[in-house]
């Protein structure tokens, strides 16, 4: 049993949607969530600015006295997860291996399209990681870069996101996929658009309930869940507070944020 809470960060706040699976399937863990909004995208960046800023923010949530690391971003977990899994001594869980597994479970026909950020669909974490799940499984990738600006604009339901997403998987369309895995944080926001795209037969999956699963099970095998009775508390962190910030990190989370704190990450 520990009572120390979760750190969880991403890029900025898509990471949320991953914090809100873990609210719903591990409702007693308390949680510091730090989202890198001044620095946000990643997934533009070259892989050494990804691995700095990612141990940047791994070493602001060892000063909140954590047990275990959430890397929410798919960024992040695709790049830097070997690097900052050697250095630091804490558990720490990226969002690819949960994702990957979901997706290697889900696809009938073995064709699995991948979509996420420019960095993460050139690092072939996804790849690399389904193939050692089942080799036999083909995939097709595509990076999406209009998707990130578009669901930080809120223009979830719009034409523009129908139009954009039509445009990006115009090809996976002719893929004959079954399962398309949405590598990125933000993407789930686009489902609706996104589905209508690839038509019903297509399966789309979120790595962030697998990844609290996981979570879920991390904490049993290390005997660090925790069983108190106590209503969890929840702290969020921000290198920067937007005019936007409650808008959006409302929209991830899918409840209200309440203080948010901002800290000078690049002291760390
Ligand atoms: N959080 C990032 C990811 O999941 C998306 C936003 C960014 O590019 O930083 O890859």
């Amino acid at each position: 049993m520990d009572k120390r809470p979760i750190g969880v960060f991403d890029s900025g706040l898509g990471g949320l949607t991953v914090v809100k699976e873990l609210m719903k399937w591990l409702p007693r863990e308390d949680i510091v969530y730090f989202g890198d909004t001044a620095r946000i995208p990643y997934g533009t960046r070259s892989n050494e600015t990804v691995i700095r800023y990612s141990e940047q923010c791994i070493r602001f949530l060892l000063s909140q006295g954590i047990k275990m690391i959430v890397i929410a971003c798919n960024t992040v977990s695709s790049i830097s997860l070997d690097i900052v899994k050697e250095k630091f001594d804490i558990p720490i869980l990226g969002v690819i291996e949960p994702g990957a597994r979901e997706a290697a479970a889900s696809t009938r026909n073995k064709r699995l399209g991948v979509i996420g950020t420019q960095a993460t669909i050139r690092s072939r974490a996804y790849e690399k990681a389904v193939s050692r799940l089942d080799p036999e499984i083909r995939i097709f990738t595509n990076p999406c870069t209009l998707f990130v600006p578009i669901v930080e604009e809120g223009w979830n339901d719009s034409k523009i996101a129908l139009l954009t997403a039509e445009r990006y998987l115009d090809s996976m369309r002719d893929e004959d996929i079954d399962t398309l895995l949405l590598g990125c944080t933000h993407y789930p926001l686009l489902e609706d658009a996104i589905g209508k795209v690839m038509g019903p037969e297509v399966r789309l999956v979120n790595p962030a309930e697998a990844t609290a699963l996981e979570v879920g099970r991390i904490l049993k095998t290390r005997g660090i869940l925790n069983e108190g009775e106590a209503e969890a508390r929840y702290n969020f962190f921000v290198s920067d507070l937007g005019e936007k910030f409650e808008e959006l990190g409302g929209r991830f989370l899918g409840r209200e944020i309440k203080c948010a704190r901002k800290i000078e990450i690049e002291k760390f």
